[in-house]
This record gives C-alpha cells, sequence and structure tokens, in this order.
C-alpha cells in the first residue's frame, strides 16, 4: 500500500510541478483610450490602420457604450468598472471627485491596475490619466496611483504642446517642439521603449491614453492639410430642430448660423487630423509586439472614453454630455488570442466591462472583485467563456454649470455651461439624467429621465427611429413606461451583481 501511495504522490507531485512549468504565461494586454472620439459621425474614418490591425484582425463591437458621457466619470468608470453612483466621480472637477483624495483612498485603490500588479504585471501608463489629475489639491505630480509600474501621466485636460508630465512622479515640462513634445508621439516612443526594456519572464499591461482627437485638435505638421474638402455629415439629425425635447435642447438657434457651421465643420477636420498620429501609433506598437514576438499574445483594446457630435445633434454645435447615440456610443475593437478576425458583435457592452474583462483574461477570478460590469470576454471569444450578453443597462450624467452667468452671453443666466459658439449651452446643472436602454432581442428602447423643474421624460424606439428624431412618451403604452421607469430605480442604486 505504501509503495502505490509513493506512487500516487509523485505522479501528483510531477504533475504539479510540471503543470505550473507549462501553465502558460497570461497574455499581455494594451488598453488605447482617445479622448472625445465619436465612433457614429466617422470617427474612425481616418484611422484605416488600427481598423485594419485591430478591428480585421479580431472583434468590431457595434453597440459599445459609455455609462457616462464626460471624461473624468468615464475614466473613473474604465478604471473601476463602477457605475458613477458606485464610484462617485460626478463630473470634471475637483470638488465632483475627480482625482480627488476621497477618489485616491477609495475606487482608486482597488482599480483594476493594482489587481493587475499584483498578479506579477508589468504595469505602463502614458498620456491623459483623469482631468484634475497632477493638480495641486489631488496631490501634484508626485502622486502616482497605486499599481502602476512606469507612469508617464499628463497633468490636467488634454493637451498637445506645453505641457508637464508626471514622469514616475517628477515633473518633466514640454514646449512646443514637434520632433521632442507632441504628445501622441511622446506616448508611442515611451511605449515602445517600454516594451523594449521589459522582462520576458512577466506579462505586461499597457494603458495609452492620447490627447486625440479632443480640443484644441493640434495636428502634427505633415498632417494639417490632410482631409482638406471633409466637413461634418449633414445626415440623420444635423441641424434639426430639437422638438419635443429636454429644456436645454429647444434653446438653439435653428436652422445654425453660417458661422457655427464652418465653426464645426473646421473642428470636424481637425479631429481628423488629430487621429492620424494615434493611427501611426497603433501601426508602430502592432509591429513592434511582432518584431519582439509577443503579438499573438497580446490583446489589444481600442476604445474611447466617450463619443462627441459636430452640429449633427438637433442644431447643437460641438460637444458631448447628451443622452443620444453620438455620444454616448464609443468605438470598441478588440484583437487577441482566441478573438476570430473580422468579427461583428452585437451585443451591448458597456465601458465598465473592460475592466473585468481584463481581468478575466489575465485569469483574475473575476466573481471576486467589486465591479458592476461584466467581462465579455465571451462575447468575442466564445471558445475561451461562455457567458451571455445583459439585457438592459444605465446610462447615467450629472449636469455640468457655472454659478455665475457668462459675460459673452448676457442673455443667459447662471447655471449654464459649455456655451460655444453663439452662445448655444451644451451643459447645465440640470442636464442631469438617468436613461434605461433594453437593446437585443428584437428591441432597442431608450428611457430617460432628467432631474430638472419639468421631470423631462424622453422615450426612444431607436428600432424605427436611429436618429432619436421623435420622442415617443407620449404614444407608447404606459405599462412600458412603468416597467422602464421600475427598471431605471433599480438600477440607479445597484451594485454589482444587482447591475448585471
Ligand atoms: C465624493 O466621494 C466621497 C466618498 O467617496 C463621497 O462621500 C462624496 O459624496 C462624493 N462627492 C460627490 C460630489 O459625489
Ligand atoms: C507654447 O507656449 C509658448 C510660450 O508661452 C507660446 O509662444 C507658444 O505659442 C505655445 N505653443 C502652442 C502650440 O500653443
Ligand atoms: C518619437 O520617435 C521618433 C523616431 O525615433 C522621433 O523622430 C520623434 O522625434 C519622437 N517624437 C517624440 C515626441 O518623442
Ligand atoms: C527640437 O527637438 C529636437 C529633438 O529633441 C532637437 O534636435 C531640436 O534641436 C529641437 N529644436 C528646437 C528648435 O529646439
Ligand atoms: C506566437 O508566435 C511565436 C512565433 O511565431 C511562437 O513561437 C509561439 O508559440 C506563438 N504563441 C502562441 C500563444 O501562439
Ligand atoms: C460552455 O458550456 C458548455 C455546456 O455547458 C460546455 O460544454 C463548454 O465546455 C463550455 N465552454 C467553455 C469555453 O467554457
Ligand atoms: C462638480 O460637482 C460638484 C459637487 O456636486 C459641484 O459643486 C460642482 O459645481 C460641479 N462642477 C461643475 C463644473 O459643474
Ligand atoms: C434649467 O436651469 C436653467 C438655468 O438655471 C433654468 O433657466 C431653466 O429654467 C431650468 N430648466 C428646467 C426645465 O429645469
Amino acid at each position: 500500500a505504501s509503495a502505490a501511495v509513493t506512487v500516487l504522490l509523485c505522479a501528483l507531485l510531477t504533475c504539479r510541478v510540471r503543470c505550473a512549468e507549462t501553465r502558460a504565461k497570461p497574455s499581455n494586454i494594451v488598453l488605447i483610450v482617445t479622448d472625445d472620439q465619436d465612433v457614429l459621425l466617422g470617427g474612425l474614418s481616418p484611422m484605416k490602420k488600427t481598423k485594419a490591425l485591430i478591428g480585421d484582425a479580431g472583434a468590431t463591437f457595434v453597440n459599445a457604450y459609455t455609462v457616462t458621457p464626460l471624461c473624468c466619470p468615464s475614466r473613473s468608470s474604465i478604471l473601476t468598472g463602477q457605475y458613477p453612483h458606485n464610484h462617485e466621480v460626478r463630473n470634471n472637477s475637483l470638488s465632483g471627485n475627480c482625482s480627488s483624495p476621497q477618489w485616491q483612498k477609495g475606487p482608486e485603490s482597488q482599480a483594476f491596475p493594482v489587481l493587475l500588479s499584483k498578479l506579477g504585471y508589468q504595469t505602463f501608463f502614458a498620456g491623459k490619466y483623469l482631468n484634475q489629475y497632477g493638480m495641486k489639491e489631488a496631490g501634484g505630480v508626485d502622486y502616482i496611483p497605486p499599481g502602476w509600474d512606469q507612469w508617464h501621466a499628463l497633468v490636467g485636460n488634454s493637451q498637445y504642446y506645453n505641457y508637464s508630465l508626471s514622469v514616475n512622479g517628477k515633473e518633466e515640462k514640454h514646449g512646443d517642439n514637434y520632433s521632442a513634445d507632441y504628445l501622441t508621439d511622446l506616448i508611442t516612443n515611451r511605449s515602445l521603449n517600454f516594451l523594449d526594456t521589459r522582462s520576458p519572464v512577466h506579462p505586461f499591461f499597457l494603458m495609452l491614453s492620447p490627447p486625440a482627437p479632443h480640443a484644441p485638435w493640434t495636428a502634427a505638421p505633415q498632417y494639417q492639410k490632410d482631409f482638406g474638402d471633409v466637413k461634418a455629415p449633414r445626415d440623420g439629425s444635423f441641424d434639426k430642430p430639437g422638438k419635443d425635447k429636454h429644456w436645454l435642447l429647444r434653446q438653439p438657434a435653428n436652422p445654425m448660423t453660417a458661422s457655427s457651421l464652418a465653426y464645426l465643420d473646421n473642428a470636424y477636420r481637425k479631429r481628423w487630423q488629430t487621429l492620424v498620429s494615434v493611427d501611426d501609433m497603433v501601426e508602430q506598437l502592432v509591429k513592434k509586439l511582432d518584431s519582439i514576438n509577443e503579438l499573438n499574445s497580446t490583446y489589444i483594446f481600442f476604445t474611447s472614453d466617450n463619443g462627441y457630435h459636430t452640429g449633427r445633434q438637433f442644431s447643437l454645435p460641438i460637444d458631448k454630455r447628451q443622452l443620444y447615440e453620438f455620444d454616448i456610443k464609443v468605438p470598441l475593437m478588440v484583437r487577441g488570442p482566441g478573438i476570430a478576425p473580422k468579427q461583428t458583435v452585437e451585443a451591448p457592452v458597456l465601458n465598465i466591462d473592460l475592466a473585468p474583462t481584463i481581468l478575466d483574461i489575465s485569469g483574475f477570478n473575476v466573481a471576486a472583485v467589486n465591479v458592476d460590469g461584466q467581462s465579455f470576454l465571451s462575447q468575442m471569444a466564445p471558445s475561451l467563456r461562455n457567458g451571455t450578453a445583459r439585457p438592459f443597462f444605465l446610462v447615467e450624467y450629472t449636469g455640468e454649470g457655472h454659478p455665475t452667468g457668462d459675460p459673452s452671453c448676457p442673455r443667459l443666466g447662471p447655471g449654464l455651461s459649455q456655451c460655444f459658439p453663439d452662445c448655444v449651452c451644451e451643459d447645465a446643472y440640470n442636464n442631469t439624467y438617468a436613461c434605461v436602454r433594453t437593446l437585443g432581442s428584437g428591441q432597442n428602447l431608450q428611457y430617460c429621465e432628467f432631474a430638472d423643474s419639468e421631470s423631462f421624460v424622453e422615450v426612444y424606439d431607436l428600432k424605427s427611429d436611429p436618429h432619436q428624431l421623435e420622442n415617443v412618451v407620449k404614444k407608447v403604452d404606459p405599462s412600458v413606461l412603468q416597467v422602464m421607469n421600475q427598471r431605471l430605480i433599480k438600477l440607479q442604486s445597484c451594485q454589482g451583481q444587482s447591475c448585471r
């Protein structure tokens, strides 16, 4: 008997050793997050290389959404996998928890890069982090969020030149010499350098966050003449009056002025020009990963923090922050092991799903993490995971305003913001809303409630009205409204499992 036990024990031991030896190193992960890149108004058109190298090589998600269309809250959702009502970052200000001490002590200390780092990933960040990052009240450039081995983060909001970086906690100032300072290229260069100097023993995670195509839309010199005759598309809801819509959308002049049109066409073109450098970034990264033999064991995610509109939206010139598709829908393409090429995925996925998906890929037990989202690995790599799509989801937004009126728009009172050009305001404190969306099984319904003095409700049937021209709140069966209202109430206070 003892001989048999010895044999068994040996077999177990050898297996354990052998299994440990042959257990594959977890896959590497690259996450690219652009700033304000739409997908519905042609935002991916200037990125042919990215579409070929990531989209055609893997999965393109046609129903990817941010749970909140504003940079800092959205980026906080990406990092934590949580809805804003759980991470409590409400806007781009410190007082709204953007990179605030409370955020740093709370949600940021458990964000997914911390967990990846604990698993042994080498972690690298470059680019724009959170809008208030690096400010004195947010800990200055000395402060490096936990979980990052290499840290090259922009102080404040997106810039292309004349900015400061925190390079591993030390301030590095940049001017406006293209070959030394252009931020998108600098992010590319530093990431390539990281890949050259990484340890081959451990997997790596890179998060690259270029400023493009955010204002001030400064293209690299060699791209400043590109797309000379491109204009914002005139289809869909372009310059249509905002009928039966919430208060803010009943204000803009319709039709728009010629100067507003010229302004937004110029913005549209310049946004595309800045994205060409991001397209170069993707190409160079893929080439580098290939040359160091890591391309086939690396997942590459490409997405944006929120969508954007340039005039298409009911005579609003340029911005994000609205509940409509062009502002909440984002690009999302993923390539990597187990993802068949040239897939189009219809299932709805959210930016709060990125953290659980990335952790799932890394081998982390996703059931044990405090996220509201869910892994979408099953949607893009069914050979690796089983899983179902979610039936409905929440989009929630807290409007930004200014406590005082804008002196250049004397006719407007306080409480508004983004009143440019032509004193058309794109945001207000009472542009605060929550929407529930049912998408799948033949349904595509959006139900939104505003926290304004009218308790305004907007309802769209996107199957018959993809451009959200007609608010059908007075036409749909009241029982449908009731179901949506109940779902909304539940989702607005959901946490973890109850959000899924
Ligand atoms: C900021 O976060 C803290 C704790 O995380 C929370 O108590 C506070 O209400 C948040 N502030 C806002 C404006 O939501
Ligand atoms: C950068 O700052 C310098 C000095 O203030 C200024 O002259 C230059 O125009 C700025 N460059 C850009 C691209 O804003
Ligand atoms: C990036 O690297 C390229 C190639 O070495 C170089 O020409 C360029 O000046 C660098 N740009 C920045 C901003 O570092
Ligand atoms: C711009 O940066 C490059 C590369 O760092 C350098 O060789 C060149 O001298 C700089 N040009 C100016 C005008 O400072
Ligand atoms: C990736 O490609 C390299 C070189 O072609 C090969 O040695 C390796 O086994 C491949 N790895 C995977 C996970 O397919
Ligand atoms: C998916 O579920 C089926 C049925 O339970 C099972 O046979 C299969 O192995 C699962 N696939 C994966 C990738 O987990
Ligand atoms: C951000 O949120 C805080 C807390 O609610 C608020 O005091 C502040 O005015 C908001 N900032 C803007 C620009 O709306
Ligand atoms: C929204 O706020 C603005 C500015 O305070 C105010 O003028 C307007 O009447 C409000 N509208 C609603 C519907 O609450």
